[in-house]
C-alpha cells in the first residue's frame, strides 16, 4: 500500500469529483470508504500516491471509469430514516394501493392486473426494495388482496447486486427493523440473516447507471435516496430530475433522501404534506 495522507485525498477528490460529474460536499462526510478504495487502486497500479495517480489520469482516459466505480458510497440499511417508511406504509402505499385497486390495468401491467410500480434507483444490497417489500406483506397486502406491488431495483455496482441476489445481511443493517419484522421476513443463517423467500417476490433487480439509462416506467412511486440529490452535480442532478419526473405518474410520489434537497427550477411537484423528503407529482 502506497504511503498517503488524508488530506491528500480531499485535495485529490476536490480536483476529481467535479470531473466524473460529482460534487465534493457530498462525499465530505463519508469519504473514507472512497479514499480506502482508490488507495487500494493506487497500490494495483505500482504508483507512489494521490499526486502520481492524478498525472496517470491525465494521460489514461481508460482509467476514468475504473476511479468512478471508486467513487460509490454503498452505505445503506433496512428502513433507513425510518419515519420516512412509517409514511410510505401508513399513507403513500395504501392510498396508491386504493386507486390502483379500483382501476386495474394502469401503468403498462396487463389488462384486468392491478400493479403499484415502484422505482428504487441507486437501490445497493436490496435493503431499500426489501423494505418495501417487508412492508406491503406485512402489512397491506390483507387490506389490498387484488393488488400486487412491484419494485424495480436498480444500481450501477454489480457486486451490491448480487448481493441483493444472495440477501443475506449483518445484523447490524436490520437496526431500523422492528424486531418483530426481522423474525417474521429473516430466517439466522451463521452470524448474519437471510431474507426469507416469499419477500424476494415482487422485486427485480437490474444494473443500471442512472446517468445513462433509466427504466422506462412509468412508476407510482420512485424512491432516489441519497444518490443523486447527493453526490451529483446540480446540472446532472436537474437532468436526472427530469429524467424521473418523466417515470412518474400524474398523483405519484417522489421520494429522496432526508437530507437531501432538489435542483432550482420549476418542477411539476408538491411537498407532501407530513414529510420533507417526499414530493407528488402534480
Ligand atoms: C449511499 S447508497 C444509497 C442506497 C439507498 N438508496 C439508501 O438510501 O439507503 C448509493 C447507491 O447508489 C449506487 N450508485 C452510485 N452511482 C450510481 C449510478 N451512477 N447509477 C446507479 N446507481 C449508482 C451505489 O452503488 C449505491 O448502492
Amino acid at each position: 500500500m502506497p504511503q498517503v495522507k488524508g488530506e491528500d485525498c480531499v485535495a485529490f477528490l476536490q480536483w476529481a469529483l467535479p470531473r466524473l460529474g460529482m460534487r465534493w460536499a457530498g462525499f465530505r462526510k463519508v469519504r473514507s470508504q472512497v479514499c480506502r478504495r482508490i488507495v487500494r487502486r493506487i497500490g494495483e497500479l505500482g504508483l507512489s500516491g494521490f499526486e502520481a495517480y492524478r498525472r496517470y489520469l491525465e494521460v489514461e482516459p481508460d482509467e476514468w471509469p475504473r476511479l468512478d466505480s471508486c467513487c460509490r458510497v454503498t452505505i445503506s440499511r433496512f428502513h433507513r430514516d425510518r419515519g420516512v417508511f412509517e409514511l410510505i406504509r401508513d399513507r403513500l402505499l395504501p392510498e396508491l394501493l386504493a386507486v390502483e385497486g379500483e382501476g386495474a390495468g394502469a401503468a403498462g401491467t396487463p389488462l384486468g392486473e392491478a400493479v403499484v410500480g415502484c422505482w428504487s434507483a441507486g437501490c445497493a444490497s436490496g435493503e431499500e426494495p426489501y423494505t418495501l417489500t417487508i412492508l406491503w406483506r406485512l402489512h397491506l397486502r390483507k387490506r389490498f388482496p387484488g393488488v400486487r406491488l412491484h419494485v424495480l431495483a436498480t444500481d450501477a455496482d454489480e457486486t451490491l447486486l448480487e448481493r441483493a441476489r444472495r440477501a443475506r445481511y449483518p445484523p447490524s443493517s436490520l437496526r431500523e427493523l422492528a424486531p418483530e419484522w426481522v423474525e417474521a421476513a429473516f430466517a439466522p443463517a451463521g452470524g448474519e440473516l437471510r431474507l426469507r423467500r416469499p419477500f424476494h417476490q415482487g422485486v427485480e433487480l437490474l444494473r443500471q447507471d442512472i446517468r445513462s439509462e433509466m427504466p422506462a416506467g412509468p412508476f407510482h412511486m420512485i424512491l432516489c435516496r441519497n444518490l443523486v440529490f447527493t453526490y451529483f452535480q446540480p446540472d446532472l442532478q436537474a437532468r436526472l430530475l427530469d429524467g424521473i419526473l418523466h417515470r412518474l405518474l400524474p398523483g405519484g410520489y417522489l421520494v429522496v433522501g432526508s437530507h437531501e434537497r432538489l435542483p432550482a427550477g420549476d418542477w411539476p411537484l408538491e411537498r407532501h404534506i407530513d414529510g420533507e423528503a417526499v414530493f407528488r407529482r402534480t
